[in-house]
């Protein structure tokens, strides 16, 4: 780890220009193949943020699973919940690829300074921040994971293929959940419409800061793991969610929204950045909330692993010998 700390690795010219090559080819880059060392830590970064934002996503979510108002709507919500467990362990064996030990991973998540993504440190108040989050939330999410279905390194974008198609399932049920709402009583709508006006800001956030201001996408763009940049990806979000809110007669709380005639893109006012990054400071509404709960998870299930690990340990031998 301490080499990790001091000056960059500098890297066999012949070996970079390869691989560089092989980038600019389209190729994907495979576990056992060489890679610069900066590659690989911007992918671990990235991979392992990516991971924990999954499983940490299961809270607010999972925070209304027993008020959910119909069993056909508990049984949406449980499985999406679940669904989201399996994207972060489709993606913690992803960087497992990479070399990292996934213990190191959680406890630099739990206990040390891994980041998440920000949207999850706001509170669900009300059962239409159900819709809400699987509109908007996974919506943005397919925005920027269908991007990286194409990234150059192969197990992320493999992941990424099927936990898309299951985020388009979660996004639909969201719609649908909020047209509902939004057609039902004055109080229904009324509710959807103030969940909508609280997640439309931190849900443009996800895309993580203007491009400009944004110090790892450099990298991650020259190495093809990002296809496109940050501001791009918001505006197709925009553009895809506007109509989508339209469609169902709720409002975006933005009066300086407008469409460009001329570009067709719609143009949002300005985002508070200073809120995102109070929130990535760790001062966000439920930011000790939420790893306090991820911490005692992890703690409490020790036991799993040790039973799991020992069960494995009794099986070796056994299957050593029937090979
Ligand atoms: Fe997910
Ligand atoms: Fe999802």
């Amino acid at each position: 780890m301490a080499s990790e700390t001091r000056a960059e690795t500098v890297e066999d010219p012949i070996q970079m220009a390869l691989f560089d090559a092989r980038i600019d080819r389209g190729e994907s880059i495979e576990p056992k193949d060489w890679m610069p060392a900066k590659y690989r830590k911007q992918l671990t970064r990235m991979m392992s943020q990516h991971a924990h934002s999954e499983v940490v996503g299961m809270l607010p979510e999972g925070n209304w699973i027993s008020r959910a108002p119909s069993l056909r709507r508990k049984m949406s919500l449980i499985a999406k919940v679940q669904d989201e467990g399996g994207h972060g362990l489709y993606i913690y064996c992803g960087t497992e690829t990479l070399g990292v030990d996934r213990a190191e991973l959680m406890d630099q998540y739990l206990y040390g300074t891994a980041k998440y993504s920000s949207i999850f440190n706001y509170p669900t108040l009300s059962w239409a921040d159900m819709g809400v989050i699987g509109w908007l939330v996974d919506g943005a999410a397919i925005v920027n994971q269908t991007m990286l279905a194409h990234a150059s390194y192969g197990p992320y974008a493999r992941a990424m293929v099927r936990i898309c198609k299951e985020e388009n399932f979660h996004k639909r049920q969201g719609y649908e959940l909020c047209a509902t709402l939004a057609k039902g009583t004055p109080a229904q709508k009324a509710m959807v419409q103030e969940s909508l006006n609280r997640w439309w800001w931190p849900s443009l956030m996800m895309f993580g800061p203007p491009d400009k201001a944004s110090p790892n996408s450099g990298d991650l763009l020259r190495w093809k793991v990002k296809q496109k940049g940050n501001d791009e990806l918001r505006q197709r979000f925009v553009n895809l969610t506007v109509p989508q809110a339209e469609a169902i007669g709720l409002t975006l709380p933005d009066p300086d929204l407008k469409k460009n005639s001329e570009t067709g893109d719609w143009e949002i006012g300005k985002i508070d950045w200073d809120e995102f990054n109070a929130v990535l400071a760790g001062n966000g509404p439920c930011n000790r909330e939420r790893i306090e709960a991820r911490r005692k998870a992890h703690e409490e299930g020790a036991w799993v692993r040790d039973a799991a690990a020992a069960f494995a340990a009794k099986r070796a031998p056994a299957a050593g010998h029937a090979a």
